[in-house]
């Protein structure tokens, strides 16, 4: 199963998609966690410490990397073709949970054009998890999937659009669902966030309904999350039990239950 999930700065994209790897772990699957926003911070969610975050070098600044995988010889000019199976065994680090995670940094739009070293690999490995490697694939991203490419893209099994309830975060979901449907992404699915009551979950809902965005689940506004965070500790071990982290893992249960998805 390969997911993205995507939607504004701060609704909690990072959250959804620590907390899904996670889970997924649990249940015996082979989980990688692709950090692919620009200033990632997915490491901490899934109980890196901060030290060791601070170590990693993304894909994207891996000067070395991309040097091997794409030098010729000559100034200017790079190979296009070359294997990326191997990144995944050398760069991805474990969480103390068990899930590998794996730093792109920025991910810059592949169009334009652009054949530097860095787009060139980082469009490569994206084809190779999402497309050849056979275990659950969770990405956290910024935006839309243009930076994907189409035969990427369209590996994406599910999409989901994280959303709290302010108009400028359903905006951004909304043209999200667009972009992920031009893309050929066959589920696309809202998770309305950090609700605090029943006026905010019409807010969303009636928003959805609206847009004809379907929405997978509501999770409630939850303030041991923000108190994981006040303590710098992943909320996997201090809010672990708590309604937001609970309500998300019930959502991991019903993306297995999302037919003809298949791990
Ligand atoms: N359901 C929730 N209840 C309370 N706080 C939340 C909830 N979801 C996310 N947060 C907090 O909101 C902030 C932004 O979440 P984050 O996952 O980093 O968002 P994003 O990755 O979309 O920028 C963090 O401080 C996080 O702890
Ligand atoms: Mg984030």
């Amino acid at each position: 199963m390969k997911i993205a999930v995507s939607g504004k700065g701060g609704v909690g994209k990072t959250l959804v998609a620590g907390v899904l790897a996670d889970f997924f772990v649990k249940k015996g699957f082979k989980v990688l966690a692709i950090d692919a926003d620009p200033s990632p911070n997915l490491a901490l969610t899934l109980g890196i410490s901060l030290d060791e975050a601070s170590k990693i070098v993304p894909v994207s600044e891996n000067a070395q990397l991309l040097e091997s995988k794409t030098r010729t010889g000559f100034a200017g000019v790079y190979r296009l073709s070359f294997s990326v199976d191997d990144i995944v065994e050398k760069f991805a680090v474990r969480s103390p949970y068990g899930v590998k995670l794996l730093v792109m940094g920025t991910v810059r739009s592949a169009g334009g054009g652009c054949t530097c070293p860095a787009n060139a690999v980082i469009r490569a490995l994206l084809q190779h998890l999402f497309v050849e490697l056979d275990e659950v694939v969770i990405m956290d991203m910024e935006a839309g999937v243009e930076h994907m490419g189409r035969g990427t893209a369209g590996h994406v099994d599910i999409m989901l659009i994280v959303a709290d309830p302010s108009l400028k975060s359903m905006d951004t979901a909304k043209k999200i669902y667009g972009l992920a449907a031009e893309a050929g992404i066959k589920k696309a699915f809202i998770i309305g966030n950090k609700i605090r009551n029943a006026s905010e979950s019409k807010l969303i809902q009636r928003f959805a309904a609206d847009n004809k965005i379907p929405i997978l689940d509501l999770v409630p506004h939850d303030e041991q999350i923000l108190k994981a965070d006040m303590q710098g500790e992943t909320p996997l071990k201090y809010a672990q039990d708590s309604v937001g982290i609970t309500n998300i893992q019930k959502i991991g249960e019903e993306l297995l239950n999302i037919k003809d998805v298949k791990s």
